[in-house]
């Protein structure tokens, strides 16, 4: 089983976008058995909140399963070693898990797992809801690939 966990900052927008996402991807190839996936916040401030409700409409017009009950849960110090993957959305997140959990090699940023590093555009302050989706969509179809190379895994 390979536990990974998405964090953004307020958990309401990319994290559950790319744990949704993940979460798709990975059933069209029938490895869910293969996975454990969730997302986390690094603040606290959007607590116990739903997805944000434009990351809801966009996941719906794309066509993706999600959990319309799904609440905002925090990033906790006994997550370093309850996850194989811990994948920020941005360097500002990646900082902030290091603060949480300590430095630690399971902590990594999605995009660098592309052929562009770079953070996710954050939809929060651009409201580019397509970009975010774009941005996440690349690096969770590059992440699965690092992972299917790397944990040696076939469908
Ligand atoms: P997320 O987006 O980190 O992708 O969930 C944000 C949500 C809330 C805030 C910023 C970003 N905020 O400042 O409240």
């Amino acid at each position: 089983m390979i536990r990974i966990c998405f964090v953004c900052l307020g958990n309401i927008c990319r994290s559950p976008m790319a744990e949704f996402i993940m979460k798709d991807l990975v059933n069209k190839k029938s490895l869910q058995d293969k996975f454990y996936i969730v997302s986390k916040a690094t603040s606290d401030e959007e607590l116990g909140n739903n997805i944000y409700p434009p990351v809801q409409a966009k996941l719906r017009e794309k066509g993706i399963p999600f959990d319309e009950q799904k609440r905002v849960c925090c990033l906790v110090e006994d997550d370093r070693d309850k996850f194989d993957y811990i994948i920020g959305m941005e360097e500002y997140n990646v900082q902030r898990i290091e603060r949480i959990i300590g430095k630690s090699s399971n902590v990594y940023r999605l995009l660098d797992f592309t052929n562009h590093p770079r953070d996710v555009a954050d939809p929060w302050y651009t409201r580019n809801f397509e970009k975010a989706y774009e941005d996440i969509l690349e690096g969770c179809e590059a992440f699965l690939n690092y992972l299917m190379a790397k944990e040696k895994i076939s469908n």
